[in-house]
């Protein structure tokens, strides 16, 4: 077993030491853009100031013969933009696939300090968070990287999901994890060929002994895997993100998945269309009420201990941790959305 002194040592001379601690940062939307697309590189200085992330994919739904004009593309547009509090990230090709140790090697060699978290997808278990920690520290090394590239896995297969504790503890330089419910279905044997949400299929049928209507309610798929995630994330000091929603005819679909991750610990969602957007920024910034309320609960009990009552409502030192939770979150959110600050100030 490694020794935990050695966890925070740089796994190559010459390359930044590990960070203690996950960096603050809002990131509410991971946008992904393909960044092959000339007519989506341009627009990238008006996104900047709409999302809290841009990822560049290399993965998925780029075709095979797009892949090195997606890795140049991505390098321009980190090295021709100036993010400033937008993140930078970019989804590398699978490990297994012949693109991914280019990908890796070049990223870093040209664009290394622009970017904050690069995503790996298809993890299976610790030892892709090891190959990628050592081979990350020889790279930045190298090419005298200044802070440490982190590391963010997507949950999208059986064997990751069965290892998720271990991938979430697998090294200082993960900064968190998203749920892919597309491969995940795959993986699974799952019988859906969706992209993220609820299934009409998936309810449970009030019993036949009951009277009138026999009412089936839909359940939440997704529900399992993303309260495991969220478990593992926040053990290991990490965040948990919701991933795709592929039918972007269906809004209230997406908000409603989106809400579900958000209740239950996710930070962030991964928004694929423009459309997505607004939707990611309503869901995961804190609705007003809960923060003026959260805002009473902490002024009520400002050393957090003890217990008082508020509208009628027990607080205590677990409540004053939720509504902490929820300020924090929302002046988070006030550094870069002076409307929702307007909004939490009344
Ligand atoms: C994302 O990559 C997914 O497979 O859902
Ligand atoms: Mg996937």
């Amino acid at each position: 077993m490694k020794s935990p002194k050695a966890f925070f040592k740089p796994l190559a001379l010459g390359a930044p030491a590990p960070l203690k601690e996950t960096p603050v940062a809002l990131e509410r939307m991971i946008h992904f853009v393909p960044p092959h697309i000339e007519k989506v590189r341009a627009k990238i200085p008006q996104l900047i100031n709409q999302v809290d992330v841009i990822l560049g994919n290399l993965e998925d739904a780029i075709p095979a013969d797009k892949k090195l004009e997606a890795r140049a593309g991505f390098i321009e547009m980190a090295k021709e933009n100036d993010f400033g509090k937008t993140g930078l990230w970019v989804r590398i090709n699978a490990l297994e696939s012949p693109w991914a140790l280019d990908d890796i090697c070049e990223l870093v060699a040209n664009c290394g300090d622009q970017l904050d978290v690069i995503m790996v997808p298809k993890v299976n278990g610790p030892w892709d968070i090891h190959y990628m920690d050592q081979l990350l520290a020889q790279l930045e090394a190298r090419n005298n990287i200044q802070r440490p590239i982190l590391l963010h896995a997507i949950l999208e297969t059986a064997e990751g999901v069965n290892n998720v504790e271990a991938i979430a503890a697998a090294s200082p330089r993960m900064h968190g994890m998203s749920l892919g419910p597309a491969d995940l279905a795959a993986s699974r044997g799952m019988k859906t060929t969706r992209v993220g949400g609820g299934h009409p299929d998936y309810k449970v049928l009030a019993d036949s002994m009951s009277e009138g209507t026999r009412f089936g309610y839909q359940q939440d798929l997704w529900h399992y895997t993303i309260a495991k995630m969220v478990d593992a994330c926040m053990a290991n000091g990490i965040k948990a993100f919701y991933g795709p929603f592929g039918d972007f005819s269906d809004p209230e679909a997406c908000e409603s998945q989106f809400r579900n991750a958000f209740l239950m610990g996710c930070l962030g969602t991964w928004t694929l269309h423009p459309s997505q957007i607004d939707i990611a920024k309503t869901v995961f910034s804190p609705d007003p009420e809960e923060v003026l309320f959260a805002r009473r609960i902490l002024e009520a009990m400002p050393d957090g201990s003890g217990a008082v009552m508020i509208d009628g409502k027990m607080q205590d030192d677990a409540t004053w941790k939720q509504a902490k939770v929820i300020n924090d979150l929302a002046e988070l959110v006030c550094t870069k959305d002076p409307d929702l600050a307007a909004r939490y100030s009344n």
